[in-house]
């Protein structure tokens, strides 16, 4: 079932676009991701589903119920959402019991049920017996796991997240990746997250809707938009790719340089192929190996980031380095194998100068 619905969306700020035509979907129970650079709209089109901003044109919907439309809007406190923001926008005066409890306060329970749910949410993200204490005795993770039983308290229909991690360091924000990820499935809730850090929205995401410049680039699971994305955009933000410019004739891509690869339903003509550098391996000459030489390589600690040159075509090979018998030094000659089968040909992206990634 489908519990919140964007269609059709536009929104203008100060005399300019900034949201263009935004249409998706979240079913019950899933988490989408809102990914995308800086200033590609994911906030705004957060700030327009909580209420804060009104829209220009589409609808927006919750289980049906119409939120937004031009010129009408349901007040954000009767949109039964649960918003978890980046600064953990806890209150430093009130201690962490209070500060869950202040959104059950207008709902005229009484004390003792009050306590009970408190009690309730604050065991669900894993900060039981600490009720009494102020936000200033708790670390980053636990403010913000304060931030998130807070919004949770008063049972939301979807939980919105925006970039709620971005203030804490790298080993705490893949713990708490984990931990929100983990929730939202235990207790089956559907939440939004916008994220500009692409591992945030693979992996905590059933799908990600991938936004620049205001508008929906493409839609997808992390597997499908990282192994098989119908644009250029969405292949070069979700990770490193080889970006072929060339031309298909009879079932195969010609790149410009290397050799050719066989390419399935495809029409003749120009064409952009994509290659994940991970798909490539070492391999030891034969009819299909690629000859190569390196060009570069960077040694990771668990793989080799290798760049070969293959008849005037650069390749970028990603080897995990446990299967690297040789030292990948430059001038180094090798072969490659090139799977035909994680080959995509894909949409050009016309603001892309064609630089490899
Ligand atoms: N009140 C405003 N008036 C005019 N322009 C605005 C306003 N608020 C946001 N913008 C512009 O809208 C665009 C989208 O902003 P938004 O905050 O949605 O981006 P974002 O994708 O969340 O970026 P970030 O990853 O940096 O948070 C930006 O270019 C921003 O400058
Ligand atoms: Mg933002």
């Amino acid at each position: 079932m489908t519990m919140l619905r964007l269609s059709h969306v536009g929104k203008s700020l100060g005399g300019n676009a900034i949201l263009n035509d935004i249409s998706f979907d979240v079913e019950r129970g899933e988490m989408v991701s809102l990914l995308g650079p800086s200033g590609c709209g994911k906030s705004t089109s957060l700030r327009c589903i909580a209420g804060f901003e009104d829209i220009d044109s589409g609808e927006i919907t919750i289980a049906g119920r119409v939120l937004s439309t031009p010129g009408r809007s349901v007040a954000p406190e009767h949109r039964q959402l649960g918003i978890v923001f980046q600064n953990y926008a806890v209150w430093p005066h009130m201690t962490v019991g209070e500060n869950v409890a202040f959104g059950l306060e207008v709902q005229h329970l009484s004390r003792a049920k009050i306590t009970e749910r408190v009690n309730e949410v604050l065991d669900l993200v894993g900060l039981p017996a600490m009720a009494q204490r102020y936000p200033a005795e708790l670390s980053g993770g636990q403010q913000q796991r304060l931030a998130i039983a807070r919004s949770l308290v008063v049972q939301p229909s979807v939980l919105l997240f925006d970039e709620p991690l971005s203030n804490l360091d790298a080993r705490l924000r893949a713990r708490m990746r984990g931990e929100i990820r983990a929730l939202q499935q235990r207790i089956g809730i559907t939440a939004i997250y916008v994220t500009h850090d692409k591992i945030e929205a693979m992996t905590m995401s059933d799908r990600v809707v991938i936004m620049n410049h205001g508008v929906i680039v493409e839609t997808g699971t992390p597997r499908d938009l990282f192994e098989r994305p119908r644009t250029e955009f969405a292949a070069r933000f979700l990770g490193a790719a080889n970006i072929w410019r060339g031309v298909v004739r009879e079932g195969r891509f010609h790149p410009q340089g290397g050799q050719s690869i066989a390419i399935a339903d495809a029409k003749d003509g120009p064409a952009t192929a994509m290659l994940r550098p991970g798909a490539i391996t070492l391999t030891g000459p034969g009819p299909d190996a690629w000859p190569a030489t390196v060009t570069a390589s960077t040694y990771l600690g668990e793989a080799f980031e290798i760049v070969c040159d293959c008849d005037g075509l650069e390749v970028q090979v990603s080897i995990p380095s446990w299967s690297v018998s040789i030292d990948p030094i430059p001038g180094t000659a090798c072969h490659l194998n090139i799977p035909a089968a994680a080959l995509r040909l894909i949409e050009a992206d016309p603001t892309n100068t064609g630089e490899p990634s």
